[in-house]
């Protein structure tokens, strides 16, 4: 990776960005600003690019064809969501060819809910009301936030798609959640989803390492403010259809409360959480979010294939 040359110290950048000055590029930035917008873009870059096998897998099981187009025309917007954030980060010296295709599939970097396969249209539509509920909370708050002025510019059109991928989420399954049978499926799928949704904020903000990412305001909102954002649409849209989620509003404090043990061991073959064990550590957790799931090879090294065989024929 040939970095490119920062300009700016941390105590200069912070004074840019006191004065209300965006980051236009590396000539406005300091080397650690830099390292955490890196990593920022680099989990973004791989949500958004992973979401495409795991989308496409379940595309086959749409009812029919016009919805069959519509998770097609998502795949679409998500991989060139990825290609926004992989050009940012080619824009930062970073070498994006290495990045997609050099790596193993252990070392992307996106959620561990996309390493679970989507094998049904219920899990194709929940995943499109949470998972992309959660892609639009989180990118919603860098939007809002971020300093750096390249990514705030790309994601008026990001955040535009990503309510048409809820939106198709929340439509289907308010349609299906009235008939009993197609509801019994949803109730399903929501019972693995809604908890692997809530890990994928990451660490409770007491745990979190301190990544710089909020100290150079690339983002604003902590993990924990996150997933009550996320909570807070997401438990009355399941509420307002009576499906059943571990989770509701105290209205005393006005925050959302987690009803189950939370984290918890999940079983990713056979896509249950053993409630019986109650809560595990977050070491744990993450011990099972480097391990990656059971789709993470397959999902990887198909969106490799193509330049793996182009290399090939080429030399
Ligand atoms: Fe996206
Ligand atoms: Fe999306």
């Amino acid at each position: 990776m040939t970095a490119l040359p920062t300009r700016l110290s941390n105590d200069e950048v912070m004074s840019r960005l006191a004065a209300g000055k965006f980051v236009e590029g590396p000539q406005h930035a300091s080397e650690d600003y830099v390292e955490a917008l890196k990593r920022t873009l680099i989990v973004s870059a791989d949500t958004e690019l992973i979401s495409a096998p795991s989308y496409l897998g379940a595309a086959p099981s749409a009812p029919d064809t016009s919805s069959y187009m519509s998770v097609l025309s998502i795949i679409q917007d998500e991989v060139g969501h990825a290609h926004i954030a992989y050009r940012m980060l080619r824009d930062l010296g970073v070498d994006t060819d290495e990045l997609v295709y050099g790596r193993q599939p252990h070392e992307y970097k996106h959620p561990y809910a996309f390493d679970v396969p989507l094998e049904s249209w219920s899990e194709m539509i929940v995943a499109n009301a949470f998972y992309d509920r959660a892609g639009f909370v989180l990118l919603s708050d860098v939007f809002t936030h971020t300093t750096y002025a390249p990514w705030k510019r790309a994601l008026v059109k990001v955040d535009r798609e990503e309510t048409f991928h809820l939106r198709h989420g929340e439509r289907w399954i308010a349609k299906l959640s009235k008939d009993p049978d197609a509801k019994r499926k949803i109730q399903d799928a929501v019972d693995w989803m809604f908890i692997l949704t809530l890990e994928w904020f990451g660490l409770p903000d007491e745990l979190k390492r301190h990544t710089g990412q909020n100290t150079f305001k690339l983002k604003g909102q902590t993990n924990d403010e996150l997933r009550q954002t996320w909570m807070s649409a997401t438990v009355p849209f399941c509420e307002s259809h009576d499906i059943e989620v571990p989770a509701h509003l105290d209205s005393e404090t006005g925050t959302y409360v987690i009803d189950c043990a939370f984290p918890m061991a999940f079983d990713a073959e056979a896509k249950e959480w053993d409630h019986a064990g109650g809560q595990i550590s977050w070491d744990q957790v993450m011990e099972r979010w480097r391990n990656r799931g059971p789709a993470n090879q397959r999902f990887v090294r198909q969106l490799q294939r193509g330049h793996a065989q182009l290399v090939g024929a080429g030399s």
